[in-house]
């Protein structure tokens, strides 16, 4: 069997669980004998988590560790890498602190450990659910082996806004998407049981609205309506929340005005009322104090008491609690149950994971050993970074490169052609190889994955790698223009930093940066055919290139196996199967832009039109759409088929087309089903994706898609905040994106 398809095997039998039980009579009964033998400093300690030897913020105050660890001041230790550090910290706390709790080890494991996948919102791109629990099953095998129990992940915050540098992080711009791969995920890390030794809980953050901060700065104010806030924000949040997330962190953002560590309303009210959610809430890094600043509490005890009254059960490296919480209980702005409840959230988690059982259980050096960085699990990292690629344009079939092309020379020139640093090809969140230090060995680059894959087909290949820096630009490019004259085909490697990927990198401009699109220009200067491979983690505007040049392939951040799936995708060994899960703008002053928008009572069909929503200098249109990507084959959508013209409240609907391969090769389609909805009591958006499945067709096959739609798909939050469907007409879609597709209407009675 080869390794992908024993690791997906290993993966679809954890799929067939029930979700994992936030509490047990068992552990109830241990957390309660514990709690009574603790004092109220010791309480206090366990809500407090402290920061390791990476710091991912501001700076914080630090005092001495072990000293801290030793007297009950630590729950938790955040992004701390040192192995052995972990043991003698955990050593610390069992042996030497009065009641002996663990300490329970939380990291940062964005896209991959040790091992480097593709960023979040690639991995969103391939649409594949069960590659992305599959790898999400290694991220915590590794994890959880070099001594980390938690993730701070999945980051499922939805965004429309391509400024925002952690758009990468989460899976665009879908509520139906990034839930669906919300569940993915928080399985692939939790499986089916917490107390297993290759298992970590996980975090689903940041809750809540973080992705639609004004003006895609990090940090920055949120407001919207309820209506909004429950039909795009909360989807990937309930589904966490429903597939068992562990814990939920929140935001540093306010949301209407409330920032939302003391925002009662998301997290008492809806979370842990409406939800039942009974798992631990950590805040984010110090946006217990930051409350201050925003200022809506006065000093360190307002600030604890508002947090904690609403719902915030651990402070995350700013020591407020520690500073405030007694005094708050002292003065009756908090009772001893709110500090107790606080306290059993973190003591189950401790509970669950197995840490009381077996302090040592993530520390074993042997195990350490055995699961890191095993060479099958770049196997998945390869093949997800294939998967997760989206062909946008491939004018007069440049692509793919086979030994019959009409070319012999092909020069691969840019930035990203063989970039070693800078954590190029992943992101800044890839803290488990270090914070800027790190091996970049690892990664495959395109040069050293495309040179020798297409000598070895016959052709000459040259290698030109530019340098962005200011001072060597003069000298690259001629050698890069030298290079493209003496080439029959150029494919020009461009895109972003990898450390300009992340939090805290907002960006106010979405041209590719540092001047890129003059490379292509002056590549293109030839007349050879050039392709363009675009290294990004966010929606990018390219203007030139999309006009000009006949073939450009998104790439994302692959990860370490960069190099290789490039190799797979453009040698058409992989046919690409990438859909955009974020609408890609013309520019800057589109966005946001998105595909499930309000239609407006004056939709613009043609630029210009007078008295439309439109622009007078540009298009409404987007570069291009959500669910967009092209593949080396066609596909033909025939006409939709339901199974009834009208359903009533309790029926549903079978929504079925046949979809043919019509080209000469193998591929694979990500069939999307979408809804609008005619006739509800408020707008509603003009689309609204419901279902999807990937087919893989042989050329000539024709296969058979059926999405079922009843009631629980039309319902929406209306104004009085009812999760209703109303009866009436709907349209229902399927195509291979957003725009194109076939369409019905049915009526729901
Ligand atoms: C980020 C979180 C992250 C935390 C710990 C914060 O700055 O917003 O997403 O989990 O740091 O690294």
């Amino acid at each position: 069997m080869r390794p992908i398809v024993a690791l997906l095997v290993m993966l679809f039998s954890l799929s067939a669980r029930t979700q994992i039980p936030t509490s047990t009579p068992d552990i109830d009964a241990r957390v309660e004998v514990l709690l009574k033998k603790m004092t109220l400093d010791e309480k206090i300690g366990q809500m407090n988590q402290v920061t390791g030897d990476i710091s991912t913020g501001t700076n914080v105050a630090q005092s001495d560790m072990m000293s801290q660890i030793r007297s009950g001041h630590v729950g938790s230790v955040l992004s701390h890498t040192n192995f052995d550090n972990k043991i003698k910290m955990q050593e610390e706390a069992v042996k030497k602190s009065r009641l002996g709790i663990p300490i329970i080890f939380g990291f940062d494991v964005i896209h991959g450990y040790k091992t480097i996948f593709p960023i979040p919102l690639a991995q969103a791109a391939s649409w594949d659910l069960a590659s992305i629990e599959a790898l999400e099953r290694i991220a915590a095998t590794e994890a959880s082996s070099d001594g980390q129990n938690w993730t701070f992940s999945p980051m499922v915050d939805l965004s429309r806004e391509p400024r925002w540098g952690r758009v990468m992080e989460g899976a665009g711009e879908d509520p139906y998407l990034g839930a669906r791969i919300a569940e993915a995920r928080v399985k692939g890390f939790q499986g089916t049981d917490l107390a297993q030794p290759n298992t970590i809980a996980t975090c689903a953050k940041h809750f809540a609205g973080y992705g639609f901060s004004e003006g895609g700065r990090d940090y920055n104010t949120v407001d919207m309506s309820e209506q909004r806030l429950r039909e795009f924000v909360m989807p990937p949040f309930k589904a966490a929340a429903d597939a068992g997330s562990a814990t939920f962190m929140n935001a540093f953002n306010t949301l209407n005005g409330t920032p939302c560590t003391m925002n009662k309303h998301i997290q008492e009210d809806m979370l842990r009322g409406e939800w039942k959610w009974n798992g631990m809430m950590v805040s984010d890094w110090n946006s217990v104090g930051e409350t201050m600043v925003h200022g809506s509490a006065s000093d360190v005890v307002d600030a604890s008491a508002k947090c904690l009254i609403a719902g915030c059960d651990m402070d995350m490296a700013g020591g407020t609690y520690m500073l405030g919480m007694k005094k708050a209980l002292e003065e009756g702005r908090v009772t001893q149950d709110q500090i107790d409840e606080a306290v059993r959230r973190v003591l189950r988690l401790k509970f669950q994971l197995g840490l009381f059982d077996n302090p040592f259980l993530y520390l074993n050096a042997k195990t350490r050993e055995q699961n890191l960085e095993k060479p099958e699990y770049r196997d998945l990292a390869r093949s997800v970074a294939a998967e997760s690629m989206v062909l946008l344009k491939n004018d007069g079939g440049v692509l793919p490169i086979t030994p019959s092309s009409p070319f012999k020379k092909i020069a691969l020139i840019g930035p990203y052609a063989d970039s070693r640093g800078n954590k190029d090809y992943m992101s800044f969140w890839t803290l488990g190889l270090g914070m800027r230090e790190y091996d970049s060995t690892k990664v495959v680059t395109p040069a050293m994955a495309l040179k020798p894959a297409l000598e070895a087909m016959g052709f000459e290949v040259t290698v030109t790698q530019i340098c962005m820096d200011a001072a060597c630009t003069e000298v690259d490019y001629s050698a890069a223009l030298k290079a493209a004259r003496d080439a029959d085909l150029v494919i020009c490697l461009l895109g972003e930093r990898g450390l300009d990927c992340g939090e805290s990198r907002c960006v106010s401009s979405l041209e590719l940066p540092r001047g890129q699109e003059t490379i292509a220009r002056m590549v293109s200067r030839g007349n050879k055919p050039v392709v363009t491979v675009l290294f990004n983690s966010r929606p990018l505007v390219f203007p030139w290139i999309t006009e000009n040049v006949p073939a450009i392939l998104l790439a994302w951040q692959p990860g370490f196996e960069a190099g290789n799936a490039l190799v797979d995708v453009l040698t058409g060994k992989v046919n690409p199967s990438g859909k955009l899960p974020i609408t890609f703008p013309r520019n800057l002053g589109q966005v946001p832009i998105y595909y499930n928008h309000l239609n407006t009572g004056r939709p613009q069909e043609t630029m210009g039109t007078m008295w439309t929503s439109g622009y007078l200098d540009s298009s409404v249109q987007p570069a291009w759409p959500f669910g967009f990507g092209l593949s080396y084959t066609q596909f033909r959508y025939f006409d939709i088929q339901l199974s009834k013209s009208a359903i009533s409240m309790d029926e549903t609907l079978e929504v079925s087309i046949n979809v043919t391969n019509t080209g000469s090769v193998a591929g694979t389609e990500v069939v999307q089903c979408y809804i609008h909805d005619l006739s509800a009591d408020i707008a509603r958006p003009v689309k609204e994706l419901k279902g999807f499945e990937r087919i893989k067709l042989n050329p000539g096959e024709t296969r058979k898609v059926v999405f079922k739609l009843s009631k629980d798909d039309l319902r929406y939050w209306n104004q009085d905040i009812q999760f209703k469907a109303d009866p009436g007409k709907f349209k229902v879609f399927v195509g291979g994106n957003s725009q194109d597709v076939k369409e019905v209407e049915f009526t729901l009675r």
